[in-house]
């Protein structure tokens, strides 16, 4: 059967040439096609004043995520194509084979304010695969914890709608969630009925502006021993805010138990750099032929689109290789370590990285 449909689409392309059969697809239905993973947004919905979810159905070649993966979502702003990464907060091979993403604006993202706010039912997004180690085990884990702050809890949503939606039950499970105000905790209807229908499922929140005259509150020791006494002898998974991360990071590697810890950040955790390390410089990017300057600090990805260039890139946080690039000339920093790149035809990933002085990339 497939060789029959293998010869068929061979002999649909023949007649396509130069494209595919698959464009031609695309002009009837985008979820049809081939050449790229198309979704449609079915449905939309505010979870918070500043947060909103969107239903999409995936097209044709989607293959199921884990619970706790991320997606590169396509966004078009006037004519130009901008790449995220999203949590995907929905249970894997839902019934209605749609996946749910939830997007808080970010105070100045373009992108996600027009996620939020201007994608209506109806319209096309481009769509990667399913990504990312931030995932619950095949068997379920014992003694999970969970450690979430504002967005955050997005993937962890997912693992805890694929306990109820898998095992009916949520296993003995610690959760210690920070959001700014109640207001703004994010499914914080569902999580309260997950509270009071799931025996096991213990959820501890925390406000972490509620007092504006008392001092923040944040992740501490305190908090954890209340919550959670056993806390060492559980397995860990922690999104949130890189401040949230750290704390929590800094705690488990202190007791020894920094393998326990699943972490998932938002943004590439960089090294302080010294001020005689930072070098002015300029940035030729070989493929387009463009010029830019740097001031050693900005990422090759924002020189490269302040330069009016769209390179390729997914997460902008050193996780999906989606900016790969390569180096021809000169020299890079890779922000979140600090190790120097100058060996031409290395790879860079242009999101994390920083020219040192004048640097030539193959983009
Ligand atoms: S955009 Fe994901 S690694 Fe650079």
């Amino acid at each position: 059967m497939s060789t029959i449909r293998t010869a068929i689409t061979g002999l649909a392309d023949m007649f396509a040439y130069p494209l595919r059969h698959s464009h031609y697809l695309e002009l009837v239905n985008p979820l049809w096609t081939r050449h790229v993973l198309m979704a449609r947004v079915v449905n939309l919905w505010d979870e918070t004043s500043d947060t909103r979810t969107l239903m999409l159905r995936p097209g044709r070649g989607w293959r199921n995520h884990r619970a706790g993966q991320f997606v590169r979502i396509g966004v078009p702003i006037d004519g130009k194509r901008h790449t995220r990464t999203y949590s995907i907060s929905s249970v894997p091979a839902s019934e209605d084979g749609c996946i749910c993403i939830t997007v808080k604006t970010v105070e100045g993202g373009r992108v996600s304010g027009h996620l939020a706010r201007h994608v209506k039912v109806g319209d096309y997004l481009p769509l990667g695969e399913p990504q990312g180690e931030f995932v619950i085990p095949e068997a379920v884990p014992v003694h999970p914890l969970f450690i979430t702050g504002g967005s955050g809890i997005t993937p962890v949503m997912s693992m805890l709608r694929s306990y109820v939606a898998e095992y009916e039950v949520i296993p003995d499970l610690v959760h210690m969630h920070y959001a700014p105000h109640a207001l703004d905790v994010i499914f914080g209807a569902e999580l309260a009925q997950l509270q009071a229908s799931q025996r096991h499922y213990q959820l501890h929140k925390y406000y972490t502006r509620a007092n504006p005259d008392a001092a923040s509150v944040h992740f501490s020791a305190a908090q954890l021993e209340a919550a959670c006494p056993d806390w060492r002898e559980r397995e860990v998974w922690a999104c949130g805010p890189a401040a949230l991360l750290d704390a929590v990071e800094q705690h488990w590697e202190q007791a020894g138990l920094a393998r326990q810890l699943h972490t998932e950040r938002f943004h590439a955790r960089e090294v302080a750099l010294p001020a005689e390390g930072i070098k002015e410089g300029k940035v030729f990017f070989a493929v387009s032929d463009v010029q830019a300057a740097s001031d050693g600090c900005t990422n090759l990805l924002r020189v490269a689109e302040d330069a009016g260039l769209n390179p390729a890139h997914g997460c902008r946080m050193g996780i999906c290789h989606g900016c790969n690039t390569k180096l021809v000339s000169g020299c890079v920093r890779d922000s979140r370590t600090g190790r120097l790149i100058s060996e031409a035809g290395e790879t860079v990933q242009v999101c994390v990285c920083t020219a040192v002085g004048d640097a030539a990339l193959a983009l």
